[in-house]
């Protein structure tokens, strides 16, 4: 399966903060937004990822995350000239998809929780069809949102809807067979002019191949969209690894536990960083490992 992080737009609710600055590259708490999702597909077993993001920003990309090869993982770029919709994704990334299938997530969202692993697992297990996931909020209408039947059976997929069906949104995580690609081509602009994620699924919904996994109250999934969630999620993120000195969404880490680097190279990853507490967090459990071997 390969991975696709969309870290285009224009962050235009964020402002000032992302007039010189890609949204995604913003910090929550210690290390760069785009840390989070990337780590999803790390820990989903993705290893080859597509980074799509603006003509000014992409550079900044590849000068944050590289090749890949220091976590055992391989990176491409792509540029994105307008930002035309999510399922632009597929048109863009096509060569890249090439005949596997796919997961796309935005370059913005967090999630973090108990068997979240298995959740992903599950998802990139199933080979044919799509899967994406319903979350509980307060307010849906900032978001896709899943309308069920009587029976709890899902019926439509409504894109930021003024009144929504249900209070469950679709985060920004989705998993797609090939077909994905050719749906996405097909879909036609939306009244605010974006080839919408909302149809793709729509579309497989028709088909009866849509699978809906609704995430309960274990887990989060943090809105990033404005100065306000920024900093809860911060804070969320900064009491988690100081009560438990367990960090979330460390890239370095999850590689090495994932078995994409060994000990020493997490090793001198950490020595790259020792300055910060970062890095000091990664020679610890680099010196843990080497001393088990
Ligand atoms: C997009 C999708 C929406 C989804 C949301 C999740 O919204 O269109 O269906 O619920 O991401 O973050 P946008 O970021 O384009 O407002």
């Amino acid at each position: 399966m390969k991975g696709i992080i969309l870290a285009g737009g224009k962050g235009t609710r964020l402002y000032p903060m992302t007039k010189a600055v890609s949204k995604q590259l913003l910090s929550i708490y210690d290390k760069p937004l785009i840390y989070y999702p990337l780590s999803i597909l790390l820990l989903t077993g993705i290893k080859e990822i597509l980074i799509i993001s603006t003509p000014d920003d992409i550079a900044n990309y590849e000068r944050l995350l590289g090749t890949g090869e220091n976590i055992g993982v391989k990176f491409y770029y792509k540029v994105q000239e307008t930002p035309r919709g999510l399922a632009d994704a597929f048109i863009l990334g096509e060569d890249f998809i090439g005949d596997d299938n796919v997961c796309l997530i935005l370059g913005d969202n967090v999630f973090y929780g108990k068997d979240l692993s298995r959740v992903l697992w599950n998802a990139r297990d199933r080979k044919v069809g799509a899967t994406i996931f319903g979350y509980p909020v307060k307010d849906a209408r900032e978001f896709g949102v899943v309308e069920f039947d009587r029976s709890h059976k899902v019926v439509s997929i409504e894109e930021k809807p003024k009144q929504p069906k249900s209070n469950y949104a679709v985060p920004g995580l989705y998993f797609y067979d090939n077909r994905v690609v050719e749906i996405a081509k097909n879909v036609k602009p939306s009244p605010r002019g974006e080839i919408e994620i909302t149809a793709v699924n729509n579309a497989y919904l028709e088909m009866g191949e849509l699978n809906v996994e609704l995430l309960g109250r274990g887990m989060a999934w943090l809105d990033t969209g404005n100065p306000e969630g920024m900093l809860k999620a911060a804070e969320f993120v900064q009491v988690v690894q100081d009560r438990q000195g367990f960090y979330i969404s460390c890239i370095e880490e999850i590689a090495y536990r994932r078995g994409f680097i060994d000990a020493k190279q997490l090793m001198k990853l950490g020595e790259d960083l020792k300055m910060t507490e970062y890095g000091q967090y990664l020679i610890g459990i680099a010196k843990e490992a080497l001393k088990h071997e």
